[in-house]
């Protein structure tokens, strides 16, 4: 059956901003702005200035982001670096490929790290902390700094899913030593390819040109900064979008025993939904029907990391994560996403359900 409900809409996403976008490309190409120019520079004021901080670095990557921050941080061979056992591979890459050990820890109801089993975790050789503000919702990071500091460990947030979202004031990758960002395609801010970038208020003008360590080539491509920079301006649109979105979400799904909705603000939370993510032990059955109905979801991720054997990982045997692994379902979500395609959706997860909506989830839409 075609796909009534895509997952996310490139290609109406580029519509909607064709003239900007291609405007940015255009002044790039036509003028030679190809790499570390003008556009790179302002990209990365503006975005530093949305998280709050001095400075940001525009990167390749979100995955290198996390990678040199550590290596910045001086952490390798020998060191202990804890991290959750729910998170995108990409986190606990950085620290083996910068030759330090992950020790992986439990994630609580909010699908972030749990501050008790970081602190329980803590050992002799432990160096730093990434927490992993997932799915759009930060961490507890009030504890977590309380614990980190009382240690002396870094603290490296990957802030790759959580662009905007904060806590008690404070926002994500704003508060340890950087914030690490990723802008592949589908991420609030997203690129037209990979792309990513470190923020952090400890820095220097890397205009200098004086080398102080053997490097890498990763510096984020002047056109993608020139169209980031573009979709920058519209992210506080989108993100009250994708909070309305999921708002129409928890008010359509409420009351489905057995299906768990995710955590929406509250306790000074400011949530920016880049995943809405439901739980169910019935997940693949329910997948099946909404792939039936021709609704796109996706599963992040289907085992945990350590059954991958390539990996090389020793299970550390997280309860919540490997439950996780079997019930998590995202459901469509994106600055795209219309109050009629969640309507469809919430009905035909009800209708799994057998428990029908009574009136039109649209009555309550106001987007
Ligand atoms: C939580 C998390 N960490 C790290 C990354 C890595 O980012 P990238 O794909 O840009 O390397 C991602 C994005 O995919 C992510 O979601």
């Amino acid at each position: 059956m075609a796909c009534k409900v895509p997952f996310v809409d490139p290609r109406a996403h580029y519509q909607s901003l064709k003239r900007e976008i291609d405007a940015a490309i255009g002044n790039c190409l036509s003028q030679g702005d190809l790499v570390n120019r003008q556009q790179l520079q302002a990209f990365e004021k503006h975005l530093a200035s949305f998280v709050g901080v001095k400075y940001a670095v525009g990167l390749n990557s979100g995955y290198h982001a996390l990678e040199f921050s550590l290596r910045a941080a001086g952490i390798g061979r020998g060191d202990e670096v804890i991290t959750a056992g729910h998170t995108f591979l990409a986190t606990v890459s950085a620290i083996v490929n910068c030759g330090a050990t992950p020790v992986l820890v439990d994630v609580g109801d909010d699908y972030n790290l749990d501050p008790d089993g970081l602190a329980a975790a803590i050992g002799s050789t432990t160096r730093a902390v990434i927490p992993v503000h997932l799915n759009g919702r930060m961490c507890e990071m009030d504890r977590i700094m309380d614990i980190a500091n009382h240690h002396g460990l870094v603290v490296i947030e990957d802030s790759c899913q959580a662009l905007g979202a904060h806590h008690r004031g404070k926002k994500a990758g704003s508060i340890g030593l950087t914030g690490c960002w990723s802008f592949y395609p589908f991420k609030v801010l997203g690129g037209f390819g990979d792309g990513g970038a470190i923020t952090t208020n400890n820095g220097e003008d890397r205009q200098t040109g004086e080398y102080h360590y053997h490097g890498y080539t990763a510096l984020l491509d002047n056109v993608q900064a020139a169209v980031l920079d573009v979709k920058l301006r519209h992210l506080p649109k989108w993100i009250e979008h994708r909070r309305k979105i999921a708002g129409l979400y928890n008010e359509g799904l409420q009351g489905l025993g057995g299906l768990i909705l995710p955590p929406f603000d509250g306790y000074g939370y400011f949530d920016i939904f880049q995943n809405y993510i439901i739980a169910s032990t019935s997940r693949d059955s329910l997948r099946a029907h909404l792939q039936a109905d021709g609704i796109e979801t996706l599963v992040s991720w289907p085992k945990p990391m350590w059954e991958h054997p390539g990996l090389g990982l020793k299970n550390p045997h997280l309860r919540n994560t490997e439950r996780i692994c079997r019930e998590v379902l995202s459901l469509p979500m994106s600055a795209e996403t219309t109050p009629e395609q969640v309507d469809y959706t919430v009905r035909s997860i009800r209708e799994y359900f057998s428990l029908p909506l009574r009136q039109p989830l649209l009555e309550a839409a106001e987007i």
